[in-house]
């Protein structure tokens, strides 16, 4: 990554003339979104199954997942190490350069009614929709949770349960609070909107 880095900055520095400087972070920001796109998905879609959706989700939240695993915040062996190799700017550009790409359809199946009224009754009880808006398309720094991949949503709220996902006291508690057969049938459904 540093050498890729050093032979760009050499490169640009050999062409400052004729490049503008816009086309040298454009150009930056591509090269490091590729290294993403190795999990990420070259098309968005995931490359394993708890791995999330980062094409298209809030803007505000890639940011502040980044910087979260950045400072410690959120702790995961693989994105703990990206991130900190990563400064502010990066972090911004790559929010912004992925929350403007098109969500991907992974094709999960739908609910069964049976399931789609369980997430309706705790939606109901717990409010997710208050904060995640109405049919879960995220705003600002609450994500997107529609058609995002199963067994990452099980797995992160199995997270924000155990306080090993740390880094929102206010939806550990939520997760708490709800039991894991309305948990199963929120993420079911979730993922097959
Ligand atoms: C080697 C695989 C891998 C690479 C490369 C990778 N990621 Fe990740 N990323 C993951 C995994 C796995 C998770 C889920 C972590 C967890 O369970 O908490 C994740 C989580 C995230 C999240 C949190 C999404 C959410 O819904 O909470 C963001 C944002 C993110 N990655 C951005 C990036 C960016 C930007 C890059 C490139 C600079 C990148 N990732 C490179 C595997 C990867
Ligand atoms: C008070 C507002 C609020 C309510 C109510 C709420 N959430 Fe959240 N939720 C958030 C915020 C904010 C985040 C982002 C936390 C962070 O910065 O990591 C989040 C994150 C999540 C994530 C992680 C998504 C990802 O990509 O990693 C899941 C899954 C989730 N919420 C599910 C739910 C479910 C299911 C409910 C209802 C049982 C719910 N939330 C209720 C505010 C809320």
């Amino acid at each position: 990554m540093s050498l890729k880095i050093l032979s760009k900055m050499l490169i640009a520095a050999a062409c400052g003339a004729i490049l503008t400087s816009g086309a040298v972070r454009a150009d930056t920001i591509e090269e490091k979104a590729a290294v993403c796109s190795g999990c990420h998905g070259e098309k968005g879609v995931p490359v394993n199954a708890v791995t999330p959706i980062i094409w298209g989700q809030m803007e505000g939240y890639l940011y502040l997942e980044l910087r979260d695993f950045k400072k410690g915040a959120r702790k995961n062996e693989i994105m703990s190490g990206i991130a900190s190799s990563l400064e502010r700017d990066d972090m911004l550009a790559l929010a912004a350069y992925f929350a403007a790409k098109p969500w991907p359809n992974l094709n999960q199946p739908s609910a069964s009614d049976a399931v789609t009224k369980q997430a309706a009754t705790a939606n109901g009880s717990i409010g997710c929709t208050g904060c995640h808006l109405d049919k879960y398309q995220g705003t600002g720094s609450v994500p997107r949770l529609a058609g995002q991949n199963h067994d990452y949503l099980a797995k992160t709220l199995a997270d924000f349960r155990s306080g090993e996902r740390g880094n929102n006291p206010g939806m550990s508690s939520l997760a708490s609070a709800t039991s894991e057969s309305d948990l199963a049938a929120l993420e079911t459904y979730l993922a097959g909107m």
